[in-house]
């Protein structure tokens, strides 16, 4: 079997002990890796340094696989990860033009880290390896990667979506973004969305298009392209939230805490793109306009800080406390808080455990590429009792999760009457959908998802 080698931004390494990180993308990927008998995994060791010196790769070996990793100096890390990644790429792909900050130097740095990276990886490769790119960080690797020679195969994945072509045009350098691109064999995206917005894109620049069911030619050259939605480890979920359910001790003082109020909780990375502060509003509304819920609800948003370099980023974190403070005093009273906070992240088997727990469970992004945090809810439910998923139709899980209850974030009137359906749903109505959307997870999970794009990217040209 071909050796695979995978680039992503940052690098999940096992711990101390050699056990595989927790997360479902991570054991794909290392699973992947370990039944090829190992591999290499490339990216950012997630250290800045502010001396020269960072253009090495540091190797260690781990059970089989190697991990190649470098350290990126203050400028890379501001003009490459907090600058055009995450000022430019992020928000325009999140259809967040009002927030892109566009900088000519940081979008020079961008495409210097890629060159970085291809310095450091194209001595390494083999021309049987199979590489695998990860995400909006990496877009320009394989174009970097052929101008050194390099001839195997290379497969890209983006993690986020691919946005309308009206909305990429008004990035500056969204031409050579394009391009880079086309320079891959295997494209995937998470939805037939993002796929149909990709080609329309080719289509308008008049560069190319689709010239067979997944295959697709632009700027002189032949490559595949298809949706592949990312997933979740579906079985192991479940076994962890039913484990942390009876065994956990966060989750039972959780419980305790509630004394039969129903629960609903939201889980994101503090990120404008999740919709927070919206979902916050229609809470607000709905307590607002049943005020019978008050005192008999209770929701909790676990938001761990993300990118707090960026300024958007710091802007909303500042933001969302401050309107989370004005419903709490507003509607609650002294012996109950509309909302419960936690600026902090939860470990895999807590959240598991919560997830089990509540009632609701409220995934409402303004834009996401799939949102795994839905997958896992559903993943986490009790099948003799479970909750229920009110879902953005603008996430890619929307697409799949066809029991959920789907809402415009927009629209918070809409979004407050979908959260009352949900708290009030019969149980029969809430194992019938559940069961169609944890059947689905459980033949379509991340191990799925893996080796239906590896196929595509092993497939003979
Ligand atoms: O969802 C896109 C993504 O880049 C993931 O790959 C990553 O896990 C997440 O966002 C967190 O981003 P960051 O690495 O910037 O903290």
């Amino acid at each position: 079997m071909n050796r695979l080698v995978i680039v992503s931004n940052r690098v999940p390494l096992p711990d101390e002990d050699g056990n595989p990180p927790a997360g479902g993308l991570a054991v794909a990927l290392h699973a992947a890796l370990r039944k090829r008998g190992g591999g290499l995994w490339m990216g950012w060791s997630g250290k800045v340094q502010t001396e020269a010196g960072t253009e090495q790769l540091e190797e260690m070996e781990i059970e089989g696989i190697t991990y190649a990793l470098t350290d990126l100096s203050e400028t890379d890390y501001n003009e490459y990860y907090a600058g055009f990644a995450n000022r430019v790429l992020w928000p325009i792909f999140h259809s967040r033009l009002d927030l892109a900050e566009y900088a000519r130097k940081e979008m020079s740095g961008y495409f210097r880290v890629n060159r970085l990276f291809a310095d450091l990886l194209a001595p390494r490769l083999q021309e049987d390896d199979v590489v695998w790119i990860h995400d909006y960080h990496l877009i320009p690797l394989a174009e970097e990667l052929r101008q050194r020679g390099v001839t195997c195969r290379i497969g890209f994945f983006l993690h986020i979506p691919w946005p309308p072509s009206d909305i990429l045009i008004a990035m500056p350098v969204y031409e050579r973004v394009l391009k880079a691109l086309c320079a891959y064999d295997v494209l995937g995206f998470q939805t037939d969305l993002d796929l149909a917005n990709f080609s329309e894109c080719l289509r308008r620049e008049n560069v190319g298009g689709p010239v067979g069911e997944r295959t697709f030619r632009a700027y002189d050259r032949t490559f595949e392209a298809g949706a592949f939605p990312i997933s979740i480890e579906t079985a192991d979920f479940a076994r962890l939230a039913e484990a942390a359910d009876s065994g956990d001790e966060l989750v039972e003082s959780t419980k305790n805490s509630l004394t039969g109020k129903q629960l609903i909780i939201g889980a994101d990375r503090l990120d404008y793109s999740k919709g927070i502060t919206h979902r916050i509003e229609a809470y607000e509304r709905l307590l607002i306009e049943h005020p019978e819920r008050r005192g008999n609800i209770s929701f909790l948003q676990v938001t761990p800080k993300s990118r707090s370099d960026v300024p958007e980023y710091a802007a909303m974190q500042k933001q969302l406390a401050e309107l989370i403070g004005r419903v709490n005093g507003a509607l609650g009273s002294a012996d109950w808080v509309p909302t419960r906070y936690i600026n902090q992240s939860l470990g895999r088997s807590v959240l598991a455990g919560l997830y089990r727990l509540a009632d609701v469970g409220l995934v409402t992004p303004l834009k996401d590429g799939m949102n795994l945090v839905a997958k896992e809810y559903v993943a986490a439910q009790d099948p003799e009792d479970p909750g229920v998923l009110v879902l953005s139709r603008f996430a890619g899980a929307a697409r799949e999760l066809k029991g959920a209850l789907l809402i415009n974030p927009y629209d918070s009137e809409m979004t407050a009457r979908t959260i009352e359906r949900a708290l009030s749903m019969p149980l029969d109505e809430r194992r019938e959908r559940w069961r169609g959307m944890m059947d689905h997870l459980l033949t379509h999970d991340v191990n799925h998802w893996c080796e239906d794009f590896l196929a595509a990217l092993n497939a003979p040209r």
